[in-house]
């Protein structure tokens, strides 16, 4: 008897060992490194193509339900293995960000505004019923990666080092539930000049309204992977009709809401005659792009004009450009920073747009502050020294 007490007693101790064990998050201070002793060439800048050529090393934090998160490792590139009814394979339990470290004259390497990354993938994760973390340690730990493989920055004003971090729910059932088990990891690869001539290339953008990409209430505003598998099928279309990228509408007036993986803007003169940079607002149709944010503060800090985050249709935008007062159209996003747009396909009908004929002045003042901060000729808050 009391043999059996002292038995329950020493279970719900244990128990309570486990579960204080379990942490809620990873601390960079425990990293485990292992460097990798085959280190591979590095290629030239001018041969890279995107997201095909990985660094040396990569970070990976397991998680389980009942452990916890466990210790942060870097290790040697290399490949995962994964239960084949993991459920990031099923049902798209992953989640992923974009973010880059550039190198600058100086020789250091810089981050741009990357909690704001931290933050969102975070959001995101709650979203997949994926674990919580502590977001400062996770970018410590990035930050570290980023270190050992400093050497992979391109030392160019136009190339730098893609970093992709990712999160998979790894649970091996195929129950449709909360994951018990997940894996969250990060890869980086170099990547050369978003526009390879160097120029400042308009793209033109397919508008067809039979596609959506995101509605209310759904998951469009988080950087869930099941948000753009679907989307290569209308990519693929729009390159069969000419046009470089997809311009997402939404609802019976066609509301613009982004284009591809990036945000949508447009410097116009608006009906009451004011000169006014607009963008969609963020309500729940698109994701909170770290390049939009950046503007939107650039330009309320310029206080030129007025600065607007508020719907605009395809309406809107076809009587801007019949009246003339829409000066330029452009999408921002990390990989291109700011990236002109000369024509719209809507309808079957092509609508030019003026943005090269306008400078375009105001998408380049943008694409210039914005480098000078990433490529360190500024000094600004928003660059995190790695
Ligand atoms: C759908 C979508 N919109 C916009 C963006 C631009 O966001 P950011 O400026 O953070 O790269 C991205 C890229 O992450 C995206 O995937």
């Amino acid at each position: 008897m009391a043999f059996g007490r002292q038995l329950v007693s020493a279970q719900r101790s244990w128990s309570i060992i486990t579960w204080r064990a379990a942490s809620t998050t990873f601390k960079a201070a425990d990293l485990q490194i292992e460097l990798n002793k085959h280190p591979k060439e590095k290629p030239a800048v001018s041969s890279l193509v995107f997201g095909k050529t990985f660094t040396d090393h990569m970070l990976t934090i397991e998680w389980s339900n009942e452990k916890g998160w466990s210790k942060p490792q870097i290790k040697p590139f290399q490949n995962l293995s994964l239960h084949p009814a993991s459920s990031a394979l099923h049902y798209s339990v992953e989640l992923y960000e974009g973010m880059k470290a550039y190198k600058g004259e100086d020789n250091q390497v810089r981050l741009f505004r990357p909690m704001m990354n931290m933050e969102r993938m975070h959001r995101t994760a709650l979203r997949a019923c994926l674990p919580s973390f502590d977001k400062a340690e996770f970018l410590e730990c990035l930050r570290r990666l980023i270190d050992i493989d400093r050497d992979w920055v391109p030392k160019s004003n136009t190339a730098s080092l893609y970093i992709r971090p990712t999160f998979i729910g790894t649970e091996p059932s195929l129950g449709v539930t909360k994951s018990n088990h997940a894996l969250l990891y990060v890869i980086i690869c170099p990547v050369g000049p978003y526009f390879p001539s160097g120029g400042f290339n308009p793209v033109s953008l397919l508008a067809d309204p039979k596609y959506v990409r995101a509605w209310m209430g759904g998951v469009g505003n988080y950087k869930l992977g099941g948000n753009y598998g679907p989307t290569i099928a209308v990519q693929y279309e729009a390159s069969q009709l000419g046009c470089q990228q997809v311009l997402w509408l939404y609802g019976d007036n066609h509301e613009v809401t982004e284009a591809g993986t990036i945000n949508f803007f447009m410097f116009w003169n608006n009906e009451q005659g004011e000169k006014e940079l607009i963008t969609p607002p963020l309500s729940g149709l698109i994701l909170a792009g770290v390049t939009r944010q950046s503007l939107l503060d650039l330009a309320r800090q310029w206080g030129e004009f007025k600065v607007s985050e508020s719907t605009i249709t395809m309406g809107d935008l076809i009587k801007g450009l019949q009246e003339n007062r829409v000066k330029e159209v452009f999408g921002v996003g990390t990989a291109c920073v700011v990236c002109p747009v000369s024509r719209i396909l809507y309808n079957q009908k092509s609508y030019d747009i003026p943005t090269m004929e306008n400078g375009p002045d105001i998408a380049k003042r943008f694409l210039k502050e914005l480098t000078d901060i990433q490529y360190g000729r500024t000094n600004s808050e928003w660059a995190y020294l790695v």
